[in-house]
């Protein structure tokens, strides 16, 4: 521990450095945006990502057109979640243009491609910097870098040490934390870029994480959300391997941490001590994402998921049974390569046999360098979206059911902020991450409150708060 405190103590003084660098030699403008894609491993890079940047001495902007310095945090899950990034870049030509003191830095899982990196170095002139994953900690030497030299300043290595572990966290909200357990995935899933760019499975040392929750419950974070590709199998990789449950117990004991979340588990791993965790640890939301994928086992096996639809009914109904409260969402693909109609409907079936309380819906898309984007057995699109529509008319009656069953229920309710469509609602989530909106004052946000459901729809709650 003492080793990364020193660490961390010298990383913090060449930051100094560095400003005192940058600022000093060049004059550079100091408003900067910092624009995310992708999902909360994402989201919480960025928050160190905005740190970084104010440590530096810039200020966080809203507008983009106010900004001297912008950030593209990239995703590559899906086609589309790059041709944003495209789009995005083309747009930054002309404010360039009327801004020629704007800096342009891409970062994230696009630039660990080769392919995606490649295309925006051939085709976005305007980009001054490229950073990758594990590469965040170096961005001040990179903007010294681009500035010296007036070139592409580009770092995308990989390092045995992750430091950036040791960077703070610009937080979103200083009531609700991400923090990181572990890092890429060793799975290789068929379809999934994830393993390409977020290379191999690696866990962090549980003190250091226990010691960033009880630093974070001490600045007033009541829950946490553990975040890993697949938190299932943490600690497998460490000197004295720990269970995740293990890590779990070790979290409900901090004072302050009064809710435990994580993302994401493969329901291959997931062990029946997760699952007793589920009715152990008052702290542990009742609230389990479990991505299936696909309903047919013809189809998992191809995707190299390594369980039947069989095994992954098995652990739901077996996880009902030690927490019947506990509320399951999933992940779903649609026309992954020789998905069949047949296939297809086993999807349907399995979605009506566990009543998901809600599901993120996915229509493949072929990604280069992995197994599956090489099938020659692509579904039309057509068919796809066809598949997808059907899909969704199975979902949203299953989901209207499972929240309706919370009317007339007391609910605890983590207070986020006003809801974004009435400004009259506060709106927070549930233990169940049900969406709750309800009238109440701004010193409740922040604040866990007891709300009375009064009505549901399909994607939200209403109801009133309990003075
Ligand atoms: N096409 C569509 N969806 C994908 N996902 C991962 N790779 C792809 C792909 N190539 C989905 C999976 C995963 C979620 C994070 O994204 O459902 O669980
Ligand atoms: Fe991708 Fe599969 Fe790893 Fe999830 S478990 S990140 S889907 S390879």
């Amino acid at each position: 521990m003492k080793d990364n405190i020193d660490l961390l103590n010298d990383f913090n003084k060449n930051i100094n450095e560095y400003i005192t660098d940058v600022m000093e030699n060049y004059s550079i403008g100091k408003n900067a945006k910092v624009i995310t894609h992708g999902c909360q491993m994402n989201e919480h890079d960025s928050e160190k990502i905005e740190w970084l940047l104010e440590k530096m001495g810039y200020t966080l902007v809203e507008d983009i057109e106010d900004s001297d310095f912008v950030v593209l945090n990239t995703c590559s899950i899906r086609h589309s979640a790059e041709d944003k990034v495209y789009g995005q870049l083309g747009n930054l030509k002309p404010l360039k243009k009327r801004n020629p003191k704007l800096k342009v830095a891409v970062c994230g899982c696009m630039m660990q491609r080769n392919e995606s990196r490649e295309y925006v170095i051939d085709n976005f002139k305007n980009v001054d910097i490229i950073f990758g994953t594990n590469n965040i900690w170096k961005l001040p030497e990179l903007i010294v870098r681009n500035y010296s030299t007036k070139e592409l300043a580009i770092d995308i290595e990989e390092t045995q040490e992750k430091f950036d572990d040791y960077l703070g966290a610009n937080r979103l909200y200083s009531y609700k934390s991400y923090v990181n357990i572990m890092y890429g995935c060793n799975n290789f899933c068929t379809y999934c870029i994830v393993p390409f760019t977020r290379g191999r499975e690696d866990s962090r040392n549980p003190e250091d994480i226990l010691l960033e929750i009880k630093n974070l419950a001490k600045n007033g974070t009541k829950e946490i959300t553990l975040l890993g590709q697949n938190v299932n199998s943490y600690g497998k990789t460490l000197n004295h391997p720990i269970s995740f449950s293990d890590l779990l117990y070790k979290i409900n004991d901090i004072d302050g941490i009064e809710r435990i979340r994580f993302m994401t588990s493969h329901p291959k791993d997931i062990s029946d001590e997760l699952m007793y965790a589920f009715k152990d640890l008052d702290k542990l939301c009742n609230f389990l994402h479990l991505p299936i994928q696909s309903g047919s086992s013809r189809i998992l096996n191809l995707m190299n998921r390594k369980y039947t639809k069989e095994d992954y009914l098995e652990k739901i109904y077996k996880i009902r049974n030690i927490n019947p409260n506990i509320a399951i969402s999933t992940d779903l693909m649609i026309g992954f390569p020789s998905e069949s109609e047949e296939d297809f409907l086993e999807t349907i079936d399995l979605v009506k046999k566990v009543e998901y309380d809600t599901a993120f819906t996915f229509i493949y898309s072929i990604r280069e360098g992995t197994i599956a984007g090489r099938s020659k057995e692509q579904v039309p699109d057509k068919v796809k979206h066809e598949r997808f529509e059907k899909l969704l008319d199975v979902l949203y009656p299953i989901q209207l059911k499972k929240n309706s069953e919370f009317i007339g229920k007391k609910c605890k309710v983590l207070v986020d902020d006003f809801s974004k469509n009435n400004k009259d609602y506060l709106s927070g989530r549930t233990e169940e991450f049900k969406l709750v909106n309800f009238k109440g004052t701004k010193e409740q946000i922040g604040n866990i409150v007891d709300v009375n459901i009064t009505s549901a729809n399909t994607f939200s709650l209403k109801g009133e708060i309990i003075e």
